[in-house]
């Protein structure tokens, strides 16, 4: 056998209502990556298997041989293998784990010494939107603004909050796929003055709910102009799942990532009410869903002992 380690990544859930591109937190299920040094090969069990073997890997390699890259090394033959709990194309950040895991077991096996700034400028460069990847790599709700500083080149400002305890997190997971791709090339080449201030409050409101624990704010913060309506064509019934989740006592309710799966955050009490609606919401549009109840997660990627 080998040199390897096994890597664990959160899904993650982007945007949050109207934090678009910057705003992600970390759920409590992980995909469980294992890499083992001397040859090539990439097998997947789990969620989306058949897609993920047809792939290759091919997204975790990339990432595994960026980061050599970035120290100008050439990354050395590895041996993926894939346990697969996150829904794939639903919103639920499986991409991100797969660049992060490729990343920071690279950063270990190869003994690279990324700090956690570099790892997040390459891996936002890979997927093309730091929400998902700051997150999966760190835990907990993280706040993300790209820039670019003369001095300093590409830089990403983050900063990461810690989940309460009490939050918990229910997600109505549509029987069908949904490419990021797809789901942003429907969205406009610009908006207007109005609609940006709008979001710009809600995102601010959204993370100042949270350090003060207003849950009250929650619902407001997470409405959104920026994104949403146009991805409603793409995703039957989501006003109506939205209104069921809040209906049923959600704090708020938003599309997760781009979609297609909606995310509730609740307080324990409410979850069962509102997994329920959501469901039904969704079946009364003809959308068979499962519904995944979880809790933010504080915990990053990491390496099993
Ligand atoms: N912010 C991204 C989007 C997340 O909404 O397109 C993709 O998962």
């Amino acid at each position: 056998m080998g040199k390897g380690v096994r890597v664990l990544v959160p899904a993650t859930t982007a945007n949050l209502g109207a934090g678009f591109d910057c705003l992600g937190m970390a759920l409590s299920f992980y995909n469980v990556f294992d890499f083992e040094l001397g040859s090539e090969g990439f097998t997947a069990a789990g969620e989306g298997e058949e897609s993920l073997r047809a792939s290759g890997g091919r997204l975790i390699y990339r990432a595994w041989q960026a980061a050599y890259r970035y120290r100008n090394r050439s990354a050395p033959p590895v041996e993926i293998r894939l346990q697969s709990n996150i829904p794939i194309s639903r919103g639920l950040g499986s991409s991100a784990t797969a660049i992060i895991a490729g990343l920071f077991a690279a950063n270990h096996l190869g003994e690279l010494g990324l700090d956690d700034h570099e790892l997040l400028l390459l891996a936002a460069e890979i997927e093309g939107h730091p929400d998902n990847v700051a997150p999966a790599l760190l835990g907990g709700l993280v706040v993300t603004a790209d820039g670019n500083d003369e001095s300093q080149g590409q830089t990403l400002h983050y900063v990461v909050l810690d989940p309460p305890d009490e939050l918990q997190a229910v997600l109505a997971v549509p029987a069908f796929e949904l490419s990021t791709a797809e789901a942003r090339s429907v969205l406009p080449k610009s908006v207007s003055h109005q609609d940006a201030v709008f979001n710009v409050g809600r995102a601010a409101l959204f993370v100042a709910a949270w350090t003060s624990e207003r849950w009250d704010l929650l619902g407001k913060a997470m409405d959104d102009r920026l994104h949403q309506p146009m991805r409603g064509a793409l995703v039957p019934g989501l006003t109506e799942v939205l209104e069921a989740a809040r209906g049923a006592g959600a704090l708020g309710a938003a599309l997760s990532g781009a979609g297609p799966s909606v995310v509730a955050l609740t307080l324990g009490q409410q979850a069962a009410a509102v997994s329920e609606a959501m469901g039904q919401a969704f079946q009364d549009h003809g959308i068979e869903c499962r519904i995944i109840r979880t809790t933010p997660a504080k915990q990053g990627a990491y390496l099993a002992d």
